[in-house]
């Protein structure tokens, strides 16, 4: 009999997730570029299901049932062109490739459009938990054809999470669709990431509390609505003990975040499309800064540590504070990745659901959440949310954190500690809900400098203002 699906790159993703297909009762065809790399894997995990290996590219494609799905999983960029155009010439009308990487959403539009001229189908399909998610139930994030999701869902819903009976995978939409939604999530994910850092660093820096302290605060916050897998990992990750020294672990690590680059994408893409997903940038940014060592090095030689008055806070208080803030930002965070979801597709004609991509989310991916729940039924109950921000359980949530979040900035402030997420968080909700916002001025001046024209509030047209001349206004 033939294999159900295929998959070629047995790194460690791409093995994990053959594993979770073939466990799940899907004959899977496996093929790596070396060979030996296919025969460790059947050596190694052959007995927990059905595998066909092959070690040519040409024996692996013919041992698929058609129309073939073939999932690629190589590193993004060149190895996944190369790949794919060693695949194509293989392949018959209908057939589909899946990427199953974190590829650029652009480079899946592209290879699309190259397949589809040839009668064939391109998947890009959007991961999310990590290894140990590949292999027990990721979060799966499928865009491309129908006819492709016919063929490949029922196998990827199989393996996905499952959140109350509902599988952590879907069909997010045509072409790049699925891997701008993961994209996306990714950003979001940097930025809860620096939320959560910022906290960290305020109650250690404010309190004077020691990692395995917050590590029990942060199991406290994990019972409650910030119930999710990174608070939950950042309780482990505090409370581990470098074995070498026996100090904190978070106190031997290099501060120097690093980055593949899904970040960036997130954030060079809501530039194009104009949405303020400061949260994002600013996650993005911090991990920059933190890795211009020459610049900290300079500015600290050279002012030292801020000094400052230092702030008398009441413990509990503060702890209350931070979370709110926390969970404030948070929503204020994903609220902007939405946006983006939302912008992208009506701009790409995808026609994504936002509360799927929450649904999708509650199990499996590195930012599966409680609160993604409330996400879901936020869009339920409203499918054409303008703001998540505004919709009642996320407003409650905002206006009860707010006292303590200008509480928490104002700390931050006075203590010199940086919080750039909290601050800019704070700064949109504070910016989207002005009465006037200082645009007007910069409206005036690039008037004034450019003759760039600007419009009034008080009637319609376009007006330009003779700065050099008499200051007469002119309809422009
Ligand atoms: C996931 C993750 C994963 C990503 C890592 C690393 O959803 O499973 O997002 O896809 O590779 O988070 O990302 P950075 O190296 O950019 O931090």
């Amino acid at each position: 009999a033939k294999a159900d699906i295929g998959l070629t790159g047995l790194a460690v993703m791409g093995s994990n997730l053959a594993r979770n297909m073939a466990r799940n009762g899907s004959t899977v065809a496996v093929h790596n570029r070396t060979t030996s790399k296919m025969t460790d894997f059947l050596d190694q995990h052959g007995d927990e299901g059905d595998f066909v290996g092959s070690e040519s590219l040409e024996d692996f494609v013919a041992s698929i049932e058609k129309p073939r799905a073939i999932i690629v999983m190589v590193k993004a960029g060149a190895a996944t062109d190369a790949v794919v155009d060693e695949l194509t010439p293989l392949l018959d009308e209908g057939d589909i490739v899946v990427d199953a990487g974190n590829a650029h959403y652009e480079d899946t539009l592209r290879r699309q459009q190259a397949l589809e001229e040839k009668g064939l189908h391109f998947v890009g399909m959007g991961v999310s938990g990590g290894e140990v998610g590949a292999l027990e139930g990721p979060s799966i994030m499928v865009g491309g054809s129908d006819h492709a999701y016919e063929r490949l869902g029922p196998i990827v819903e199989k393996i996905a999470a499952q959140v109350d009976g509902t599988p952590c995978a879907t069909h997010v939409g045509p072409d790049g669709a699925g891997h701008f939604v993961k994209m996306v999530h990714n950003g979001i994910e940097y930025a809860d990431m620096q939320l959560i850092a910022e906290a960290y660093d305020l109650l250690r820096s404010v309190l004077g509390l020691s990692p395995a302290e917050l590590a029990g605060i942060f199991r406290e916050w994990n019972e409650g609505e910030l119930e999710s897998f990174l608070i939950e990992m950042t309780a482990d990750v505090l409370e581990h003990e470098d074995a070498e020294t026996g100090k904190p672990f978070v106190d031997v690590v290099l501060d120097q975040a690093e980055q593949k680059g899904t970040g960036r994408w997130t954030v060079q893409t809501a530039l194009e499309l104009g949405v303020p997903v400061t949260g994002i940038a600013e996650a993005t940014f911090a991990r920059s800064v933190s890795g211009h060592a020459e610049q900290r090095a300079a500015a600290q030689g050279k002012f030292g540590a801020a000094q400052t008055a230092g702030v008398e806070v009441d413990k509990e208080q503060f702890v209350s504070d931070v979370r709110d803030a926390l969970y404030a930002a948070k929503v204020v965070a994903y609220a902007q990745g939405f946006d983006q979801i939302v912008e992208g597709s009506n701009t790409h004609d995808w026609d994504v659901t936002p509360g799927d991509m929450a649904t999708i989310w509650r199990g499996g991916c590195i930012i599966r959440a409680k609160f993604l729940d409330r996400i879901r039924e936020a869009y339920e109950a409203e499918p054409d949310l303008t703001t998540l921000m505004t919709q009642d359980f996320f407003a409650d949530a905002i206006e009860q954190g707010e006292p303590g979040w200008r509480r928490v900035v104002v700390a931050a402030t006075e203590s010199g500690v940086p919080v750039p997420a909290f601050a800019s968080s704070l700064s949109y909700f504070d910016a989207l809900r002005r009465d006037r916002l200082p645009a007007a001025l910069i409206q005036g001046l690039r008037d004034n400098f450019g003759a760039h024209t600007y419009q009034r509030a008080d009637k319609d047209g376009t007006f330009h203002t003779l700065w050099a001349g008499d200051k007469s206004e002119v309809d422009a």
